[in-house]
């Protein structure tokens, strides 16, 4: 008996402050303070360089912007990062998830979280499969176009190839060529290396690929692959390297300076093309030891997603104004910038 109603008493006291908190909520929230927006922020690894940077990005964006963050990182672990989206879900109930996703492929088991939830999702830099997103009217995507950057690093290239006519040193007619892959699954991974080939063949040049392979966008295992690599083959034979990303690309720079290439010497040179332009990847460009990269642009990518998030929390229309970027079918993507010796001193960032 006694226990009963210290439970009653309980749920009494439980129901008045709860009545309490939310008259003094409706009258702040019309009276004096604006409403606290609030996301969650899912990362599939801070561990990557480019979505490490691209995190600060987003960090300051919401800070300019007033969105309050709670920030995950999953570590590569798609259960983790499901197991992260479920708390945030549980404690901060109907808020939105800004989603880099683990699963780069289809980003599913999120999605279905967030539909369950009915509260919105914005992937960003790892698109899920439009299948995916089609399921869902609140999931949106923000990342740029991979078939762009890939074709860019095919003008670079052709552009270098015009400008040193001896390229071609076991005079085959062809270029032969290593390319280094991102991630499998990744959509940059495929869209970029088929751009690539795409780009270079539209501009008359025959491709012979001595090797391909994937380094998932890793400094260390590109850098464990040329090892590998020149462990059984002459490095002289090599015509180009082509990396899906500038941390790959900076690996193989680095084990070729290992091997007294591209530090000065023309007749010992391999040109490297990249992509996101990292502070270290402008500093080779203008050191000549890597030939160019694309400029994936984190600050326009945070602004948008954190933007985006905002408009969508506050239940407000996302159009071109509203968001200062096209979108199309709940899609953004943010322009890439080709980056050579001739702009790199010049690049806006
Ligand atoms: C790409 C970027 C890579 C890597 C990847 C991760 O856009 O170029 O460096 O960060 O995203 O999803």
């Amino acid at each position: 008996m006694r226990n009963l109603y210290k439970t009653a008493l309980v749920a009494v006291v439980a129901v008045l402050g709860f009545r309490m908190a939310a008259t003094a909520d409706a009258v702040t929230a019309t009276e004096v303070t604006p409403a606290v927006n609030k996301a969650g922020v899912f990362y599939y690894s801070l561990n990557d360089l480019f979505v490490n940077s691209l995190s600060a990005q987003i960090r300051s964006e919401a800070q300019a912007q007033e969105l309050e963050l709670a920030e995950y990182d999953a570590e590569n672990d798609l259960l983790r990062q499901l197991s992260q989206v479920r708390n945030f879900l549980t404690v901060y109930r109907g808020q939105a998830l800004m989603v880099n996703p683990v699963d780069a492929q289809n980003g599913e088991a999120v999605l279905r979280a967030a539909r369950k939830a009915n509260v919105p999702v914005i992937f960003f830099n790892r698109r899920p499969s439009q299948g995916a997103l089609d399921t869902y009217n609140k999931a949106w995507y923000v990342g740029s176009n991979p078939e762009l950057s890939g074709l860019y690093q095919a003008q670079i290239l052709t552009d270098y190839l015009e400008n040193n006519i001896n390229w071609d040193k076991n005079g085959n007619g062809k270029l032969d060529y290593l390319l280094i892959k991102g991630e499998r699954n990744h959509a940059d991974t495929q869209g970029r290396s088929a751009a690539f080939r795409e780009g270079m063949r539209a501009a008359g040049y025959e491709l012979n690929a001595l090797d391909v392979a994937y380094a998932d966008f890793s400094y260390a295992r590109a850098v464990r692959y040329l090892q590998n690599y020149l462990a059984g083959h002459d490095i002289g034979e090599i015509e180009a390297v082509v990396c899906n990303n500038d941390a790959m690309a900076l690996g193989i720079i680095d084990e070729l300076q290992h091997r007294g290439y591209n530090e000065g010497d023309g007749s010992r040179y391999i040109p490297v093309v990249g992509i996101d332009a990292t502070e270290k990847a402008l500093n080779a460009v203008k050191d000549g030891s890597m030939v160019g990269t694309v400029y994936n642009n984190a600050p326009a990518v945070a602004r948008t997603v954190v933007r985006l998030t905002s408009l969508l929390t506050r239940g407000e229309e996302v159009n071109v104004k509203s968001l200062g970027m096209p979108v199309s079918g709940r899609q953004v993507m943010v322009p890439y910038v080709k980056v050579t010796l001739a702009n790199v001193g010049s690049l806006r960032r």
